[in-house]
């Protein structure tokens, strides 16, 4: 990245509320939304839900406060982190990780924002008819199944492409801090609107009542993952974007107030679908498709409904262009920086990357359903690597090597602003980096393969 957009988004960080409303710019999007319910569906429910609240205060905050350290306290991109912070050794490399998993999430990513384009434009032209489960799932099919999904998925990358282009600041950020809130207030509504569903109880004890014996290796894997790739963990994104923060940011209380916020997103997500999938009779297993077969009915069900259904629609296809904006910041500053290349040059190759994985993912719904690698389609592959091992991973070498091998007293001077305030928690901090992160990730990695 040249200096002057460094110094752009400098600029733009420089304030708490803008550190605060970036890192949940990225946070918060289809992970949350989309996501988090089919992980929960899949997983069981409440025994998915206590795990990933676990995962995401007990692994999250801890190894966002080293992200965020990390890149504040270098201001560089994740391989100039490591390396200002350890010169001549080879921990850099877990660069190559952060930059695998960003492109693999961006290609899925981008699809599934793709189709929420087509939703809203299909539902501003009156055209999304969701009277019944069959004409529901016959619509859904329809409208992903065959090419159509590619040109959303190129209209997308595009307009990751253009946002990019002009720098990630004034445009989107603006917008963001104002649709952000508005995206928040909307989830509250529909979510009391659940209270009407005919499968409300249903619903709610699915989600509320954890049913323990329903905790296997894949549920603690998918929980692990989910909080990861929820809070954009584990690839050098926070740590990219806090290389951005001022040294006035408290970075521990930007970690948990990142944390508390996508988890009542996320929370709020669960609470408007499952009482829809109950009560339409839905299996919560469905998986990736399951929210997009869900959402139209509860708008169906609105007075109004079209123009709640296109407003939802839009605010989740901007809340994905702040997560992918911070995904590609990975990949571009990588090649700017390591490879020398222009801003523009960077956006591109990064973008063609995207743009071919992308195309593997839309179609793996459609032609290339039948395609699979590992037993999984393009699609299912990209978002479980990425998720369950890539960004673990990268958070596991992050943990270690903030916890064990670079001095506590960074941590410190970071967390506290050179002693400028208080932050009580080191101990308890450092605790967690050297032991629980590091152990938990060790652990599940293994024992989902079988392993242990
Ligand atoms: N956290 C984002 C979401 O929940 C996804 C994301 C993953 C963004 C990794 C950046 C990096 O939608």
């Amino acid at each position: 990245m040249d200096d002057n957009i460094k110094q752009d988004n400098r600029a733009i960080f420089a304030t708490k509320f803008g550190a605060i409303a970036t890192t949940v710019g990225s946070a918060v999007g289809l992970g949350n939304i989309w996501r988090f319910p089919y992980e929960a569906g899949v997983h069981g429910g409440g025994a998915f839900l206590v795990c990933y609240m676990a995962f995401v205060f007990a692994i999250g905050v801890p190894v966002l406060c080293a992200e965020f350290c990390m890149g504040r306290g270098t201001r560089s991109n994740i391989f100039g982190a490591y390396r200002k912070l350890l010169p001549g050794s080879f921990w850099h490399l877990a660069g190559y990780i952060g930059i695998i998993a960003s492109l693999l999430i961006l290609s899925f990513y981008s699809v599934v924002a793709g189709w929420t384009i087509e939703y809203c434009v299909t539902s501003l032209f009156g055209q999304l008819d969701f009277s019944d489960k069959e004409t529901g799932h016959m619509q859904f099919m329809a409208m992903t199944t065959g090419w159509r999904p590619i040109l959303w998925t190129i209209i997308f990358l595009l307009c990751n492409f253009f946002i990019l282009l002009g720098g990630v600041t004034k445009g989107i950020e603006r917008a963001s801090n104002v649709l952000m809130p508005l995206l928040f207030i909307l989830l509250v509504a529909f979510c009391i609107n659940s209270f009407t569903m005919p499968g409300f109880k249903e619903g709610i004890s699915f989600l509320f009542h954890p049913d323990f014996s329903k905790i296997t290796p894949s549920v603690l894997l998918g929980a692990m993952g989910q909080a990861f790739f929820s809070l954009s963990l584990g690839l050098g994104c926070m740590m990219t974007y806090a290389s951005y923060f001022s040294d006035k940011s408290r970075l521990g209380k930007t970690a948990v107030t990142t944390a508390l916020l996508d988890s009542v997103v996320a929370v709020l997500a669960g609470i408007i679908i499952f009482p829809a999938v109950f009560s339409f009779g839905i299996s919560p297993e469905a998986g990736p498709t399951l929210v997009f077969e869900v959402l139209p009915f509860i708008f169906n069900q609105l007075p109004g409904g079209e123009i709640w259904s296109t407003l939802f629609f839009l605010l989740l296809f901007l809340a994905s262009l702040t997560s992918t904006v911070s995904m590609s910041e990975i990949s571009i500053t990588y090649f700017c920086e390591e490879k020398k290349m222009s801003r523009k040059k960077a956006l591109t190759v990064s973008s063609a990357i995207a743009l071919i994985g992308g195309l593997l993912c839309a179609l793996s719904f459609g032609p290339l359903s039948d395609v699979t690698v590992f037993g999984m389609t393009f699609f299912n592959l990209f978002d479980y690597a990425s998720s369950n091992v890539f960004l673990p991973v990268g958070g596991m070498i992050c943990s270690i090597f903030t916890g064990w091998v670079i001095d506590r007293k960074f941590l410190k001077d970071q967390l506290t602003d050179r002693g400028t305030f208080r932050f009580p928690m080191l101990s308890l901090l450092v605790f967690c980096l050297r032991w629980i992160c590091p152990a938990a990730i060790f652990l599940i990695l293994l024992n989902s393969t079988g392993l242990l």
